[in-house]
């Protein structure tokens, strides 16, 4: 599986520990921004480089963050094919991915704390979509709103 991770400056410290913790995973993570700490940067920016990838299938899922988590998955819901969605709890990261299969995760790092931070996104990580019908349908519908919707690829 590959994973690809960015954040704005709201959510540069829980990246940090997020890559440290899938790494201790045995997985490897994609940072995509990869720079110095930049207070004015914005969420457009180091958003769109993760959601980018995954609409292309260059990654499998993807995890971005910024301070509330609500900037970046308004970004990331912009791209087709990404099915993006704020999760602070563990619930809704595994079943989001089982059921909607959600392909991005949205974190904020003012709203949670480090170690709720890695168990979401352990569940996310370890999570299937379940290829039940019901589960199928609603996909083929969204993709359905997609294509009517969206006329380029970024
Ligand atoms: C940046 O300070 C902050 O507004 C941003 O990270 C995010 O919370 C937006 O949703």
């Amino acid at each position: 599986m590959k994973i690809c991770i960015s954040a704005d400056h709201g959510g540069f410290e829980l990246k940090k520990i997020i890559i440290e913790h899938i790494k201790s995973l045995g997985l490897n993570v994609d940072d995509l921004n990869d720079t110095e700490y930049d207070p004015e940067d914005d969420y457009p920016d180091t958003t769109k480089l993760v959601a980018k990838s995954i609409s292309k299938n260059e990654h499998d899922k993807g995890i971005v963050l910024c301070g509330s988590g609500v900037g970046a998955s308004v970004v990331a819901n912009k791209f087709k094919n990404v099915r993006a969605a704020i999760c602070h709890d563990t619930y809704s990261a595994s079943q989001g991915v089982e059921h909607d299969d959600m392909n991005i995760i949205c974190l904020g790092g003012r709203i949670i704390g480090d170690a709720l931070a890695k168990e979401i996104v352990e569940e996310f990580l370890k999570a299937e979509f379940q290829t039940e019908e019901r589960f199928e349908r609603r996909k083929d519908k969204i993709t359905e709103i997609e294509d009517k919707n969206f006329n380029k690829d970024e």
